[in-house]
């Protein structure tokens, strides 16, 4: 995991936590979730017994951060996981130390860390990610490796010509291009070794040809981007319903406070606009207004997210809806979501880990666009039409999850001798 700050903390904790059987993986489809099959197929069946999804116990992490602090004193740093509960864990959280970051100030402006490579060109850069890849993997005795990108949101980005062809992108790395951003370069150093790439970010990454030529060519699975945990989650649950009852929709307010050191980040109006603009994608297609111009033409939709400390991670979301239904008569609903940021976040880190290993053990290779059920803002291959109701994207994913299963890959070591359509 690039960034292992509060949601790395929690994922890897909470993994470590359920290991020892001090909790329930609530939240992750991986490990607590069915897939309805026919009645003569059995039924609801665990999606852990249909498929061969590496262990809990198998996992091993590391990543990357700008701060040296072990995953214990992160852990506590971020002030999530109770310290009653990372007490029992402690040793084996004090064993991970973040390596030094690739990072850039001018993407991130709220922060900043001594734990930070130093390297002549943001080739070489990539080359030492690679190098501490291929090292961790050597010393944990690993058969793969997924990467997560779990640090902090970049500023507001577009896609520049540097972009637009490995090539370009390659030229691009060996001149240090400024167009080319942190979150692209340990795309690129994962990618070219052979390491499934997601982004729980709203940061540009995936989205740029290069890397998805350099996925498509190197035949590794690819997804993003923006964990879809809180707001948006709720967001694309209510929106289909006002749409399948017909009823309009006139305003959309979303605010939000949090004071986690990713509320800190977001402080900076780049990054700010990043995640503003992951953060409206969903509604627009939901309630499409070329559609039904009469319920949605008018919506005025607005997202703020605000930066307030006594908070921590518990993000307070709230929502104003002004609907209007039978001859346009209005109504409102509020939402006050006080929720955990972190504690949303972690299953959906597992369970993109678990299912991009066995996108790549089943041979699929680019953008999954079947895992846009984890995204506020899922990145599809060109042609694709976005989906964001939340139900839909899990038929899709559950969907895809049967044919994987049709597929029956063993559990560890295989790659790359299923095709699948
Ligand atoms: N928690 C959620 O519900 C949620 C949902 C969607 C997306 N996200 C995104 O997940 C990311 C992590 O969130 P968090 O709450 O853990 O934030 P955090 O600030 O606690 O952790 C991010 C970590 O990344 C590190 N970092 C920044 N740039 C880096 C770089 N170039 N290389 C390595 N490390 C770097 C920071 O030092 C920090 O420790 C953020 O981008 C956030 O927007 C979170």
């Amino acid at each position: 995991m690039p960034g292992m700050g509060a949601v790395a903390t929690t994922f890897i904790g909470g993994v470590l936590a359920i290991r020892q059987g001090l909790g329930l993986p609530i939240g992750a489809l991986s490990q607590m979730g069915t897939l309805p099959m026919a009645a003569e197929a059995g039924g609801e069946i665990p999606i852990k017994n249909l498929l061969p999804l590496a262990r809990l116990e198998d996992l091993v992490f590391g990543g990357w951060d700008i701060f040296p602090e072990n995953m214990h004193t992160a852990a506590l740093k971020a002030g999530v996981l109770a310290p009653a509960t990372l007490a029992h864990i402690k040793a084996d959280l004090e064993r991970i130390r973040p390596m030094p970051a690739v990072f850039d100030r001018a993407c991130v402006r709220q922060i900043e860390g001594p734990h930070v490579k130093q390297a002549g060109s943001k080739m070489a850069l990539a080359e030492q990610l690679r190098d501490d890849i291929r090292s961790f993997k050597a010393a944990n005795d690993l058969d793969r490796a997924v990467m997560v990108w779990c640090a902090s949101t970049e500023s507001y980005g577009e896609l520049a010509p540097v972009h637009q062809s490995l090539s370009a992108f390659e030229e691009g790395l060996e001149t240090s291009h400024p167009a080319i951003v942190p979150s692209m370069i340990y795309a690129y150093a994962a990618i070219r070794e052979g390491v499934p790439f997601a982004n729980g970010a709203p940061n540009l990454t995936e989205e740029i040809p290069a890397l998805q030529d350099l996925a498509a060519e190197a035949g590794v699975p690819i997804s993003g981007k923006d964990f879809k945990s809180g707001q948006t989650m709720i967001k694309t649950v209510l929106a289909p319903a006002f749409k399948a009852r017909l009823l309009g929709v006139s305003g959309w307010f979303s605010t939000n406070i949090l004071g986690n050191r990713d509320g800190l980040v977001l402080r900076d109006a780049e990054a700010l606009k990043s995640k503003q603009v992951s953060k409206l994608s969903a509604l627009e297609q939901i309630l499409d207004a070329q559609v039904y111009p009469d319920l949605y033409s008018d919506m005025y939709h607005t997202v703020d997210i605000n930066y307030y400390p006594p908070r921590g991670d518990n993000k307070e979301g709230w929502d104003n809806i002004d609907i209007f239904g039978w001859l346009g008569y209005p109504m409102q609903i509020k939402i006050d979501f006080l929720c955990r940021d972190s504690i949303l976040a972690a299953p959906l880190v597992l369970d993109v880990a678990l299912f991009m290993d066995l996108a790549a053990r089943c041979g699929l290779t680019g953008l999954q666009d079947w895992l846009a059920f984890y995204y506020k803002r899922p990145i599809l291959a060109a042609g694709a039409r976005a989906e964001h109701d939340l139900f839909r994207q899990l038929a899709i994913l559950q969907d895809r999850l049967r044919t994987l299963a049709d597929l029956a890959v063993p559990a560890r070591g295989v790659s790359g001798e299923m095709a699948v359509n």
